[in-house]
C-alpha cells in the first residue's frame, strides 16, 4: 500500500487562508549535524560558484571559519553533533545534502537518502545513512532512480508538517510524491530556473511560520506565487546579497535565531526589525564551493 501523498504545484491548490493552521504542528529541531572540513577542497566544477576555484581553498582558514560557525550554533543552544570526515569526500562538509530527515505522523524518525548527481558526492551518502541509523532513524532509499539532493532541495516549513520541494538541476520532481507519503506531509513544488541557484537552499529560507527569505528571480513563476501565498512576511533578497553573500543560505532555528554570512546588511536589518536574533559568520572559503551556513548543517529533532 502506498501512503497517501499530496503535491501542490500551483496556488489554486492551496485550500484556504487557514492553510498553515490546518497543518499539524512539528517540533523545532534542537540538534544539528556538521562535518569538519578536514578534507574539504574544490577540485572540479559542480556549480557556477566553483568556476576558477580549483586549488584556491585555504584549508586552515576554512577550518577556522567552520569552528566559529560550530561555536555560534552551540551558543544558540543547539546540540551540535559531528560526523567524521572521510578522505576523498571533498564536499562532505556540506551536510545538508546527503539525506532528508524528519518525523513521520507517528513521530518515527525517518531518513531519506539522497541520490547525488556527482559521483564524488554519492560516496558521502552511505556514511550519513550509517550515522542516522545509529541515531535510531529508519533509512529509506527512494524508488525510481531519480536524483535527490536531500535537505539542499527539500526544506521543512518551520513548525508545521509541510515540505518545500525544490527541483531542477540536482533533484527530480518525481521524488516528492514518495517523500510526501513517507512523512505524511504535503510537498509544495518550487521549480528552480537559473543555473546559479542550483539548490533551493541557495535562494529560499523559511525562517519561521510566516517569514521567509527569498531571491525571487531564481524561482519559476508558479513557485513565486506559492511562496507569496503562504508567507505573510517576505524578505526579498537582492542579487548582490543572494549571489555574493549567500544571504538565502541562512540557517534559522527555533523560529527565532538566524545565522548567515556576514555583510548582508539589508537582509540582516529586515530580520532584526522583525525581531529575529541574527548572528553573522564568515563562510568565504565555503562560498568558493557554492555553499554557506545552511549547507553546512542538517537540523534534526
Ligand atoms: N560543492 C557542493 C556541490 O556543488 C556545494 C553544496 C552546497 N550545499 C547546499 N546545500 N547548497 O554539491
Amino acid at each position: 500500500m502506498t501512503p497517501q501523498s499530496t503535491i501542490i504545484s500551483h496556488v489554486g491548490q492551496i485550500p484556504s487562508r487557514n492553510f498553515l493552521d490546518d497543518l499539524p504542528r512539528m517540533p523545532h529541531p534542537n540538534s544539528v549535524l556538521m562535518c569538519s572540513p578536514e578534507y574539504f577542497d574544490v577540485i572540479d566544477v559542480k556549480n557556477p560558484f566553483m568556476e576558477n576555484q580549483s586549488g584556491k581553498i585555504d584549508r586552515a582558514h576554512a577550518q577556522k571559519q567552520w569552528d566559529a560557525l560550530r561555536r555560534s550554533l552551540a551558543e544558540i543552544g543547539l546540540n551540535v553533533e559531528l560526523i567524521p570526515p572521510v578522505s576523498g569526500c571533498e564536499d562532505m562538509v556540506f551536510t545538508a545534502n546527503q539525506t532528508f530527515v524528519g518525523l513521520d505522523d507517528n513521530q518515527h524518525k525517518i531518513c531519506v537518502l539522497g541520490r547525488m548527481k556527482f559521483a564524488s558526492r554519492q560516496r558521502e551518502v552511505p556514511h550519513f545513512a550509517a550515522w542516522f541509523k545509529r541515531q535510531g532513524y529508519e533509512i529509506h532509499a527512494l524508488n525510481g532512480g531519480y536524483l535527490f539532493e536531500g535537505g539542499g532541495d527539500a526544506l521543512w516549513h518551520p513548525g508545521r508538517r509541510l515540505i518545500w520541494g525544490g527541483y531542477g538541476q540536482r533533484t527530480a520532481p518525481e521524488v516528492y510524491s514518495e517523500i510526501s507519503g513517507l512523512f505524511a506531509a504535503p510537498v509544495v513544488l518550487l521549480p528552480l530556473q537559473t543555473e546559479r541557484f542550483y539548490h533551493l537552499d541557495t535562494c529560499f529560507c523559511p525562517v519561521d511560520e510566516t517569514t521567509a527569505l527569498v531571491h525571487f528571480p531564481a524561482l519559476a513563476e508558479s513557485g513565486q506565487e506559492l511562496i507569496r501565498r503562504v508567507f505573510t512576511n517576505l524578505i526579498e533578497v537582492d542579487e548582490h546579497e543572494a549571489t555574493d553573500l549567500f544571504a538565502c543560505n541562512a540557517a534559522a532555528f527555533h523560529g527565532r535565531n538566524v545565522v548567515l554570512q556576514r555583510g548582508s546588511s539589508k537582509t540582516t536589518q529586515r530580520l532584526s526589525e522583525l525581531g529575529f536574533q541574527v548572528r553573522q559568520v564568515e563562510t568565504g572559503e565555503f562560498m568558493k564551493s557554492g555553499g554557506s551556513v545552511f549547507c553546512m548543517t542538517t537540523a534534526f529533532v
